[in-house]
């Protein structure tokens, strides 16, 4: 029988801080439990999402376009770009694969919307203050153990800007940075990236920017970078969500107007 005899204050106290830690490491290794041989969250009940890693390896461009809560932010485009960054492809991966430290970014709609939500989920909370300590406690996607120091944003409160991320098989470090559609079509100008990941329809201009980022060198085809888009559709059918379509339901195609009225 437990439970006869009162722990002492500092007992207590050290337990306590045990399970936190416990807590904690757990909560760094989100990653890791996802998509498993078996269980309730086994990865043969997630069809779609396999389906849409595996196009990776054929397709450059890619569009998840689902339901509210079915895993496209994290299940989907957050799973894949933290194992391009991280180079933990899991056994059964049949996507695209790099064998060399990415650049990547993670888009959202506004700044407050990919610091809460893409940020978030991919880096985890918050932690400490002032441009020295504040930091990020890796309790999101990417293991915690393999982020390195946080550049931040000017001008919006704890919004990273890019972060390292550890390549484990070679050791170097991948790129991640943050971007939202609200910054404009100007911020997405810059450097080539190997990975894009849009959560959340974009405006058309950002897009082909986007496209640029991501395009190959001519006389390397596999040099390209992916892009990945991730949304559920909320006003309609944008033109970056037509362009996935098939012709029938492009606009200016007679009848067919009559479907992009009725999904509108
Ligand atoms: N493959 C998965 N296995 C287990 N849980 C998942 C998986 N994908 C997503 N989830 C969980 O389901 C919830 C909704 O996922 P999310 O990716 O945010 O959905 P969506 O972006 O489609 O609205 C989250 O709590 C997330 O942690
Ligand atoms: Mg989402």
């Amino acid at each position: 029988m437990v439970g006869e005899t009162a722990l002492s204050a500092e007992t207590q106290r050290e337990m306590e801080s045990l399970i936190a830690e416990i807590a904690n490491r757990n909560d760094r290794r989100l990653f890791y439990s996802l998509y498993p041989d078996e269980g309730p969250f086994a990865r043969h009940l997630y069809a779609k999402h396999l389906e849409f890693f595996k196009a990776g390896a054929k397709y450059r461009e890619r569009s998840f376009m689902a339901a509210n809560r079915v895993g496209k932010t994290v299940g989907g485009g957050g799973y894949e770009t933290c194992v391009h960054c991280t180079g933990l492809y899991p056994d059964w991966w049949e996507g695209r694969r790099w064998d060399r430290p990415v650049a990547a970014w993670a888009a959202g709609k506004t700044n407050e919307t990919t610091r809460d939500i893409l940020q978030r989920k991919l880096l985890g909370k918050i932690t400490g203050q002032g441009t020295v300590h504040k930091g990020v406690d890796g309790t999101g996607l990417i293991p915690g153990e393999l982020l390195g120091k946080p550049n931040w944003k000017q001008g919006v409160a704890d919004f990273i800007d890019t972060i390292p991320v550890l390549h484990k098989p070679t050791g170097k470090w991948s790129v991640l940075g943050f971007k939202s559609y609200q910054q404009g079509a100007g911020s997405f100008e810059g450097t080539e990236q190997d990975v894009i990941w849009l959560d959340e329809e974009c405006p058309m201009e950002i897009y082909g920017e986007c496209l640029i980022r991501t395009a190959a060198i001519a006389s390397l085809p596999d040099s390209g970078g992916i892009i990945m888009l991730t949304f559920t559709p909320r006003l309609g059918l944008s033109e970056v969500v037509l362009s996935f379509m098939p012709k029938e339901v492009h606009p200016g195609f007679g009848e067919d107007m009559a479907i992009r009225t009725d999904l509108g």
